[in-house]
């Protein structure tokens, strides 16, 4: 199928003149950041008012977001470490801790849980629109963003450290940000891939 130019998401005359369609396409996941400079509270704070107007069905609001400091981004370091020398030997660990001692800052998103699947799936979806909303604004600030969900993010010493019930909060995003120090190149397919019609 041809896709006419004026619906092509590359359209560089968009780009230039919409800044939400500049944000959408340029944002990339960061994994490197400067070191030391942390973004102000007062940003992340927006980030999350923006991050909570998210499409939600029937207004669940099922998000939590928990601002974390040093200190527990400290003891999260350590048990990502203890993890990963568990999983893949002693030599592994320093590494991993240094690596994560070296995020300038941390936030972390939760889902209110649910036992009706369809309502659980549809307030996961939920979590993830706020959380592209929030990285999306912090991007348009000059924050980069990563978005984490490593087996740490899953483990009852996570919960434990954090002050979570797993009965009741599922962990959508732990999320890094900071500066970048780099920009990642990433492509998507072509919309002709992925674009069907039907009469
Ligand atoms: C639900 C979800 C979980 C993710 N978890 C991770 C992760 O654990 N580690 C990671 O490096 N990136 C993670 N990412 C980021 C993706 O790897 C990233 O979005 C993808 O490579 C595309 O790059 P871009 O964001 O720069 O377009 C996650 C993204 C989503 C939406």
């Amino acid at each position: 199928m041809q896709v006419a130019p004026q619906q092509q998401t590359t359209d560089n005359r968009q780009r230039a003149t919409n800044p939400v369609a500049e944000a959408i396409q340029t944002r990339r996941t960061i994994h490197l950041f400067e070191p030391g400079r942390v973004p102000p509270e007062a940003l992340l704070r927006r980030a999350i008012d923006l991050a909570r107007w998210a499409p939600n069905h029937r207004l669940t609001e099922p998000w939590h977001f928990y601002l974390l400091g040093r200190e527990t981004a400290e003891a999260l370091a350590h048990l990502n470490a203890d993890l990963v020398a568990e999983a893949r030997g002693e030599s592994a660990r320093q590494a991993k801790r240094e690596r994560w001692l070296d995020i300038p800052g941390w936030l972390l998103v939760t889902c209110r849980t649910s036992d009706d699947p369809v309502k659980a799936r549809e307030d996961y979806g939920a979590c993830c629109c706020a959380v592209q909303n929030l990285q999306l604004f912090l991007w348009s600030e000059g924050v980069g963003v990563k978005w984490g969900t490593g087996d740490v993010t899953r483990h009852p010493r996570f919960f434990d450290l954090l002050g979570l019930d797993p009965t009741e909060e599922t962990v959508v995003a732990l999320l890094w940000y900071g500066y970048p120090l780099e920009i990642p190149q990433t492509q998507r397919q072509p919309v002709e891939a992925i674009l069907s019609e039907r009469p």
